[in-house]
């Protein structure tokens, strides 16, 4: 897989983003694709996550960014209750359809979807009672909301009300990539990408857009090898999709995240689901943030 890098400086706010960059669907139609197998994908944090929510007492989950619900299917396996929401109907098609043919297990049964945005979030979801025993946000889905006003009023805003939703004593797992290894040496870290490994990737070229001298948006484009149906023998299509991340640094995201808990809460990091000691010698690819809200 090749990972290529340009800069592109102050092209103006007006040029970038949409509010569902997962719209025209193409994204969403190779995103299981993209992900690569789903049981190998869990399998390297399923036992993370489980025990991490097992050890804080967690049964009710929800999941703020379900996409086509690869995490959220793992959690109602494990036999959490879940309620999964994502802004884009696109992505949302296919955790239904996966609800849909898995309807006859109760567990499946009782998973629930329903469409959110982060920025309603408590007009789109009912609390159940003081909040949920733990929400999470995996796979960098935060960093899809940009900061049009400069100030990240829209990203404080969305992780007060993604708070809002921890009942006390409960906890928040949410993780973005390692943005500030990207913006200081313009490429991902060296070392496996712990969520999506498709064999099938050609390409993901990077590209961090400058707006007045701070990195303010990174665009990746992918191109992914779509396989033709068994027994065709033509060349296989390429799919290509764009979309754009708000590279969050390490402290400041740790500030906000805070902030949004108004400062009643505990912190911890975690690189690629181990724990992480700044200036390690392996720079994570990811970093997970788990906050738990103070009784
Ligand atoms: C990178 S995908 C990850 C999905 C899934 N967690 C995974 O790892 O496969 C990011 C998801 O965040 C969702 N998203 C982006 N902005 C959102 C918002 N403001 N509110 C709710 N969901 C949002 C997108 O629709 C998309 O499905």
């Amino acid at each position: 897989m090749v990972d290529s890098v340009y800069r592109t400086r102050s092209l103006g706010v007006a040029a970038v983003g949409l509010p569902d960059q997962y719209a025209d669907g193409k994204a969403a139609k190779v995103w299981q694709l993209y992900i690569g197998d789903t049981r190998s994908r869990t399998e390297e944090y399923r036992s993370w996550v489980v025990s991490l929510l097992k050890q804080h007492g967690c049964q009710r989950v929800l999941d703020v960014a379900c996409g086509t619900g690869v995490d959220s299917i793992m959690l109602v396996e494990e036999g959490f209750k879940v309620v999964s929401v994502d802004a884009s109907d696109k992505m949302l098609k296919y955790a239904l359809k996966a609800r849909w043919e898995r309807r006859k297990e109760p567990a499946f049964d009782q998973w629930v979807i329903e469409e959110a945005n982060w920025l309603t979030l408590s007009d789109d979801v009912e609390k159940p009672g003081s909040g949920f025993d733990a929400v999470i946000c995996l796979g960098n889905s935060f960093a899809h909301l940009p900061d049009f006003k400069g100030d990240q009023s829209d990203q404080k805003l969305a992780l007060q009300n993604i708070a809002s939703m921890v009942r006390p004593g409960g906890i928040l797992i949410i993780d973005h990539r390692n943005y500030d290894y990207i913006l200081e040496t313009g490429r991902a870290p060296p070392g496996k990408n712990i969520y999506y490994k498709s064999d099938l990737t050609q390409d993901i070229s990077t590209s961090v857009l400058w707006v007045n001298s701070k990195p303010h948006m990174i665009t990746l484009d992918y191109t992914v090898q779509v396989p033709h149906p068994e027994g065709q023998q033509s060349t296989p299509e390429l799919s290509k999709f764009r979309l754009s991340y708000y590279p969050h640094r390490l402290e400041n995201f740790k500030e906000i995240l805070r902030e949004a808990f108004s400062g009643k809460c505990e912190q911890s990091v975690y690189g690629d689901f181990k724990s992480y000691t700044p200036g390690q010698a392996q720079a994570p690819c990811y970093f997970i943030h788990v906050v738990k809200k103070n009784p």
